[in-house]
């Protein structure tokens, strides 16, 4: 029998209703919010592949539990790198995947689907390519009307920055593949530099350090679980055991790990991050150094979790340290602020 509920579904009317929803499609973590409920999602930027019959078969969470677990035939994918999509495929069927988990659920009881326009942060550093990749493939995953605004500009107004003042702000989003360094004002990006190495990085970092001074080789997921558990800043001392293979005899074996060591292998890591924040002021003017100065800096991201953290980066440059409490969700949360006032949005969109 004809459907008519299905049959209309279809269409989508963009001038009958439309729907906001926004992205922050991080190198780690996929974070997508709408209007009224805030963020509605927040998993992994991670899907499998099934490569004998090319079909996506796990997403975000579930394909994040078994990297390292799959018979060769199912690959694990990060179509995002250091913020860009890399892989155009992939990073579509996951976006669809994703608003299917999320948007269309609070979509579905209505007969006509309303178009969604889409906001998006992009990094600085993204090239036109870059940004076009991000553009087409919310399109192709079915956004009617896509809108990018710069990521560094987003974060600050979720720190709680008001960026159309002209009292600039400095920002470090410590993410997973990028560390931004950014100093916004008068509704735009003042100074700015990006470095790579970042929490996706600090993995490799950890992977080395184990297994050329214990010649045992970790998994991905050990290494996230080691610089999650032991890292900080305080001299707390902790220690986890976690198995790996043997580099020897190539079978498993478990080695007791302290935070001192976790520390050991990613100081150069913090220590060049803080030289990043350095040349940043160098080349600023004096004007921007003391208005940062008496307002402190405001560390946000993933990283920013990191136990004494901000004392670390306090002792380094001098400076207040303003650790914001919603770290992981600070961009998205930015992206909802600047939405509000949509003569505002015009000036800063891409
Ligand atoms: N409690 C924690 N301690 C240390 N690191 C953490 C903690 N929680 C998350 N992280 C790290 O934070 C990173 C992810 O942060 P975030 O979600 O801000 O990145 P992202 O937005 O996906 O990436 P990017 O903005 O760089 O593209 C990961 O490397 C993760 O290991
Ligand atoms: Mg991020």
């Amino acid at each position: 029998m004809f459907n008519f509920t299905n049959f209309f579904s279809k269409f989508k009317i963009p001038f009958l209703m439309n729907f906001e929803v926004y992205f922050d499609i991080g190198t780690t973590q996929t974070k997508i919010a709408i209007k009224d409920k805030g963020v509605i999602l927040r998993e992994p930027t991670c899907l499998a592949l099934n490569t004998r019959g090319g079909d996506y078969i796990f997403f975000g969470n579930e394909a994040q539990s078994i990297i390292g677990k799959t018979p060769e035939f199912i690959k694990i994918i990060k179509p995002v790198v250091g913020g860009v999509v890399v892989d155009f495929d992939a990073q579509v069927a996951l976006i669809k995947k994703y608003l299917k988990r999320s948007v269309y659920l609070y979509l579905n009881q209505n007969i006509l689907k309303p178009a969604i326009t889409g906001i998006a942060t992009i990094p600085s550093i993204a090239t036109e390519i870059e940004q076009k990749a991000l553009e087409e493939s919310l399109y192709k995953a079915g956004v009617s009307q896509v809108f990018l605004i710069e990521k560094n500009i987003a974060t600050a107004s979720g720190c709680g920055v008001n960026v159309f003042s002209h009292q600039p702000a400095l920002i470090i989003d410590l993410g997973g593949g990028l560390i931004d360094i950014a100093i916004v004002g008068s509704g735009g990006i003042i100074a700015q530099k990006t470095l790579k190495n970042a929490g996706e990085n600090m993995n490799k970092l950890i992977y080395n350090y184990i297994y050329l001074k214990y010649g045992v080789i970790l998994g991905e997921a050990s290494c996230e679980e080691l610089k999650i558990n032991l890292l900080n800043f305080e001299n707390e001392e902790k220690t986890m055991i976690v198995r790996g293979k043997s580099l020897e005899s190539g079978l498993p074996k478990s080695i007791r790990v302290k935070s001192s060591e976790i520390k050991e292998a990613l100081l150069t890591n913090f220590n060049q991050i803080v030289d990043g924040v350095k040349e940043l002021f160098e080349n600023s003017p004096p004007e921007i150094i003391d208005e940062i100065n008496r307002q402190g800096i405001y560390l946000t991201g993933g990283l920013a979790k990191i136990k004494g953290l901000n004392h670390f980066f306090n002792q380094e440059l001098k400076i207040d340290i303003i650790q914001e409490e919603v770290n992981i969700y600070a961009t998205i949360r930015g992206i909802i602020n600047l939405s509000k006032n949509k003569e505002r949005l015009a000036k800063i969109l891409i």
